[in-house]
């Protein structure tokens, strides 16, 4: 049935006005683009600025030269483990690690909370490098330079200078060689989601975010007493904390913003933000009373700090490098990409994961498997985020396709239409209009009804020319199952491939509860009959989608592999391979691997809060 030669076309794949694209919505943070985004739930609303979108994305998606994307599949060694390039990696990550790292610390807390007073007392005791962004404005408002100007107005009014000013400023010092050997204190920032997010984009975390607690009348009377020596820099409160001496007494000033006026609108200014910082930091984040003496407050402090100082040391270099198994698929191997929750992710990110697709499903299918299951959770492709890209999507069912498509194989691109009858047909949101997309995309004038057709999902879609299946994301609608449909798709297929992207097949509650009840025991068995020929999901702390701590991989015919997030000096990162898996880990597996505990009974609870978010569709 196999046709003789196709014939890629180039980009692009589908001009900017071609179709309609899924607008930007209001994602929780704006951490992402603020271009092209669909946010999954919101409703598929239809851009205004198509070009916009297009341009900004290139979702003409760059068609590759015919054969150029995968190479030959025949260079595929199955399961081959490389030693030689496994020793360059793990001595990279050696190097890293056998250093010892320094402590990361951020302290926050409201104006007078007792940031500056706490910092005197840690950087005394562990030697870090305090950074004050207050302190970092204050030296430019002295000096007299724009920025200080302009930071000044903002100040003495109680707001926060623009980012445009304090970041850079912040973000420069941070990555000073004493910040970086000493380790650091950053006090009093970030104060917004737009300076986390900052950070984050420079992949700058802490190790511990302390938040200081103090009732805002207390906060009050500190800030109006306090007054700093400008020949010690010593914080000094009139009453509680007053001068050793006349003389130190006589040289005391009080700074511009420490009135009560200002002290309010400063407090309120706090409460505004604190909640989105803290959203940047909530695995990492203790409370601690401020509202005692500076001593007892300082020993919570110094605990912390002692418990951060014993686990990374036993954490860190103690990993047993040694014994930490090469990846799948070495001969094709080139890392998991870093910066992964920046999106849109680039180009080379995206390529990185089509090619790794790719490569296990063809392996996959040249083993004759015919059911197969691909599940590629990046955050642009994972409903459960707050970006979700169908471009993105787009792409990888194009490469898919064509990497079949080059074999000689003709492949049908199928999506869901909508479900139901009448006013009780829906479709899930990202799916909506795709259909269209498919049709429209520049699949290449011989190559479209050729080696590649368009279809939907059920048993009559099943042509008898058609020598393989690619069916997008298909899944589940609130009160339809796409079970049935998908079932006679794989029957009528017969010893031909199916492959399912991204699939939802959980039962979703209807109005009547008719699809949690009848027949859910067959679906589900039907659901979990497709064979798992790639897996890529990223690992994070339960409920939350930062940090990254690490990821979870497997690309057939290799086992799970389960990595960690590793930050590595000047802002860069590195994933390192822990354990790898023959079947799916359960979250009590991938943590007992990230922890370095013994493998124990699979079916162990959970422990703590560390136990991961499995973010599985299907
Ligand atoms: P910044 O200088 O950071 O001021 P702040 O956050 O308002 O905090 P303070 O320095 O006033 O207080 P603190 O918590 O350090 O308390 P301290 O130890 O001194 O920022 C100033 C301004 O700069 C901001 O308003 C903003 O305009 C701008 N800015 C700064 N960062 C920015 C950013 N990231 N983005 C944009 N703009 C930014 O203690 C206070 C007093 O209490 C002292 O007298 C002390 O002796 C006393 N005291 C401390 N602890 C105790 C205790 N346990 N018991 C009794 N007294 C205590």
């Amino acid at each position: 049935m196999a046709a003789s030669v196709c014939t890629r076309p180039g980009p692009p794949l589908v001009s900017a006005s071609s179709f309609p694209c899924p607008s930007s919505s209001s994602a929780e943070r704006t951490r992402a683009s603020n271009v092209s985004l669909t946010q999954f739930g919101s409703g598929f609303e239809f851009s205004t600025s198509v070009s916009e979108c297009m341009s900004a994305r290139s979702l003409s998606l760059g068609g590759t030269s015919r054969n150029s994307f995968l190479g030959s599949s025949h260079s595929l060694r199955q399961g081959v483990r490389c030693k030689s390039l496994r020793k360059d990696r793990i001595s990279v990550i050696a190097e890293a690690k056998a250093m010892t790292r320094p402590l990361r610390i951020m302290i926050a807390g409201a104006p007078a909370s007792g940031k500056g007073t706490q910092c005197e007392m840690i950087v005394e005791k562990y030697g870090l490098t305090h950074i004050s962004a207050g302190d970092l404005l204050r030296a430019e408002v002295a000096a007299g330079s724009d920025n200080g100007k302009l930071a000044k107005e903002y100040m003495t009014k109680g707001l926060l200078v623009p980012s445009e000013i304090v970041v850079k400023m912040v973000i420069d010092r941070l990555s000073q060689p004493d910040a970086q050997e000493n380790g650091w204190l950053l006090d009093g920032y970030p104060r917004s989601a737009e300076q986390a997010q900052a950070l984050e984009d420079a992949g700058i975390r802490p190790d511990l975010f302390i938040l200081l607690e103090v009732e805002d009348e207390i906060l009050i009377g500190r800030v109006v007493n306090r007054r700093m020596d400008p020949v010690t820099g010593k914080i000094y409160h009139l009453l509680y904390a007053p001068p050793e001496n006349e003389e130190i007494a006589a040289r005391l000033t009080q700074r511009f913003d420490d009135t009560e006026e200002k002290a309010r609108v400063r407090l309120v200014t706090h409460y505004a933000n604190v909640e989105a910082v803290l959203g940047f930091y909530k695995d990492v984040t203790q409370h601690v009373d401020g509202n005692r003496p500076k001593v007892e407050v300082f020993a919570d402090i110094d605990k912390l700090l002692l418990e951060l100082q014993q686990k990374e040391s036993e954490e860190g270099p103690s990993n047993k490098l040694d014994s930490i198994p090469a990846p799948s698929n070495q001969d094709a191997w080139r890392g998991i990409p870093t910066k992964l929750n920046t999106t849109p992710h680039s180009r080379e990110i995206r390529e990185y994961f089509y090619k790794d697709v790719c490569r296990a499903a063809k392996k996959a299918v040249e083993d004759n498997i015919t059911k197969l299951k691909i599940t590629l959770l990046i955050p642009e492709l994972n409903p459960e985020m707050d970006v979700y890209r169908i471009g993105t999507l787009l792409e990888l069912i194009r490469e898919l396709a064509f990497s079949f498509a080059d074999d000689g194989k003709r492949v049908r691109v199928c999506v869901q239409g909508s479900m139901g009858q009448g006013i009780f047909a829906g479709i899930p949101l990202q799916l909506a209009g795709v259909r269209q997309m498919l049709e429209r995309m520049d699949w290449g004038d011989d190559v479209k009804g050729t080696f590649i057709n368009i279809g939907a999902v059920g048993g009559a879609e099943v042509k008898p020319e058609d020598d393989m299946f690619i069916l997008m994301a298909p899944q589940n609608a609130v009160g339809n199952c796409i079970i049935d449909d998908l079932k006679a798709m794989v029957e009528a297929a017969g010893d031909r491939p199916v492959i399912i992207i991204n699939p939802k097949l959980k039962d979703l509650p209807g109005s009547g509860g008719n699809m949690q009840i009848q027949g859910r025991e067959k679906r589900m068995e039907f659901a979990a009959s497709f064979f798992q020929c790639y897996h890529f999901r990223l690992l994070y702390t339960s409920g939350s989608v930062y940090p990254i701590l690490g990821a979870l991989r497997m690309a057939y015919p290799g086992p799970y592999e389960v990595f960690k997030r590793v930050d590595l000096e000047r802002a860069k990162e590195e994933y390192v391979l822990l354990d790898t898996f023959e079947e799916e880990p359960t979250r009590s597996e991938i943590g007992d691997a990230y922890y370095g505990r013994p493998r124990k009974d699979k079916n162990a609870a959970l422990e703590g809060v560390w136990g991961f978010l499995s973010r599985v569709l299907g």
